[in-house]
């Protein structure tokens, strides 16, 4: 892990490592083979893009029951802000209806995302909606939307790597970094 990294105007420094990360999944992966181990038909994974791409590929090896994955993208921040308007920047890559979804997000925040995902899925005959987030600000997320997976809590700070980015940079990065302050 580098002692500090610098993206467009800010620093950051070492926050969680790549290590800590991946045990974090194994064991969220655990929960959700259990709970799937008699599913019927394949669930959809779907990922959302950008930031749940290394996420989503680090969980997806670990499942072990029938999946299908597809992807959606959505924006709503903008530097280290969560705008709260959802804007859908590609539609879901296949059809979801009558299926079981589970959502793969990189972290949930104010749960702007999620809650007009969950919503989006639904009108579309999604036939159950799950939610799986590698992190979860629980200081911030005050919706009563049920998040059934999530993989850790972090507080209220921006971070970057693993997925996420700052204005598009820092996604590269195997471990997660903090804004410095
Ligand atoms: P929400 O809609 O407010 O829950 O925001 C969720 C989205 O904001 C996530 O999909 C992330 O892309 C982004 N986000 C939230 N917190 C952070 C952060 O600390 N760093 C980078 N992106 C973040
Ligand atoms: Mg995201």
């Amino acid at each position: 892990m580098k002692e500090s990294i610098t993206l467009h105007d800010k620093t950051f420094v070492p926050y969680l490592t790549n290590e800590e990360l991946e045990a974090a999944i194994d064991r969220l992966a655990e929960i959700i083979n259990l709970e799937h181990q008699n599913e019927k038909e394949p669930v959809i994974l779907l990922c959302v893009l950008n930031g749940a791409i290394m996420f989503t590929s680090e969980l997806m090896k670990r499942l072990d029951f029938p999946i299908e994955l597809m992807t959606i993208k959505v924006a709503s921040y903008s530097g280290t802000r969560s705008g709260g308007h959802i804007q859908e920047v590609m539609g879901i890559t296949g059809s979801v209806k009558g299926r079981k979804v589970i959502i793969c997000e990189d972290i949930v925040d104010t749960g702007a995302t999620m809650v007009y995902l969950d919503k989006r899925l639904r009108e579309s005959g999604a036939s159950d909606v799950k939610i799986c987030s590698m992190l979860l600000k629980p200081e911030v997320y005050k919706q009563p939307l049920k998040l059934d997976y999530v993989a850790m809590e972090i507080p209220n700070r921006f971070i970057v790597g693993f997925g996420l980015d700052y204005d598009q940079l820092g996604r590269n990065y195997k471990d997660i970094y903090v804004l410095k302050d």
